[in-house]
């Protein structure tokens, strides 16, 4: 089964379009450990899939820490994404790729700014071997974003202009990615976007809440899946908000 796919299913099951992003900073390694699996927890009822980031990999290690928390995410039935926004040379993203997927990460982030001969194609053909799934930065969420992926591009091939995250939608679909990231903060990129990929790529939206993006417009728009960070996490109950950001997605589908 596809990373696309399972994630559909996981949605299903769990009754839910949130991904938690596991973000915690505090506390000696011990505590960051404990303290992220308590967390996860306590929101799995509420969530298809968690998010690590360097928050966790950098302090915990890879395959001694972070796995940890994999196996408990796992045994909730949660698929696990690295936001590692692979970014290299070829040679490089691979084994960047190959350990994330080892680990036992279901999925990675990669940049699509690295194009694909020598850039992305060998996350992809990693990713084939081992049924795992490859997700597409399109546009982030932060203020800067347009600096990169808003600005105007002379396509490669056409010669044509174009916004550059219309040429990474594109790429998106050419290259079957399991799906973009476009930030909650901007509900029209999404609309936008997602006129584009229609139902073949789905949209993860992270910037919910602190960045300033709001649920009913992103999931309008047509993201399928909010990554929430620490609208969650530094919640005083954690699992009532996951539930509210769950029900609040439900009600505008
Ligand atoms: P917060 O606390 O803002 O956390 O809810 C969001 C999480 O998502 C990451 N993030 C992004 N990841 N593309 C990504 O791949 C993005 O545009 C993007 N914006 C935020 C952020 O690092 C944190 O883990």
């Amino acid at each position: 089964m596809s990373f696309k796919i399972a994630m559909e299913c996981a949605a299903r099951k769990k009754d839910s379009s949130v991904i938690l992003a596991l973000d915690l900073i505090s506390g000696s390694r011990t505590t960051l450990l404990s303290k992220s699996v308590e967390l996860l927890k306590k929101v799995q009822p509420y969530i298809c899939a968690v998010k690590i980031n360097h928050h966790l990999v950098l302090p915990l290690g890879l395959f001694d820490g972070v796995r940890k928390i994999l196996k408990t995410a796992n045994k909730f039935e949660l698929l696990t994404i690295m936001d590692c926004k692979i970014n290299d040379i070829g040679n490089t993203n691979r084994v960047i790729a190959e350990n994330y997927y080892k680990a036992g990460f279901d999925a990675v982030i990669a940049n699509p700014f690295v194009g694909w001969e020598e850039g992305l194609q060998p996350v992809f053909e990693v990713a084939k071997q081992r049924k795992k799934g490859v997700i597409l930065l399109c546009y982030m969420s932060h203020k800067a974003t347009g600096e990169g992926y808003g600005q105007t591009i002379q396509e490669l091939k056409t010669k044509k202009h174009a916004s550059q995250y219309i040429v990474f939608a594109k790429k998106a679909l050419e290259w079957h990615a399991d799906g973009v990231v476009v930030g909650a903060t901007y509900p029209e990129k999404i609309r936008e976007i997602h006129q584009i990929l229609a139902d073949k790529v789905p949209i993860y939206s992270p910037g919910v809440g602190v960045q300033g993006g709001d649920v009913q417009s992103a999931v309008e728009a047509g993201a399928s899946y909010l990554i929430v960070g620490r609208t969650i996490i530094n919640a005083p109950n954690p699992a009532s908000v996951a539930r509210q950001i769950r029900e609040e997605a439900h009600m505008r589908k």
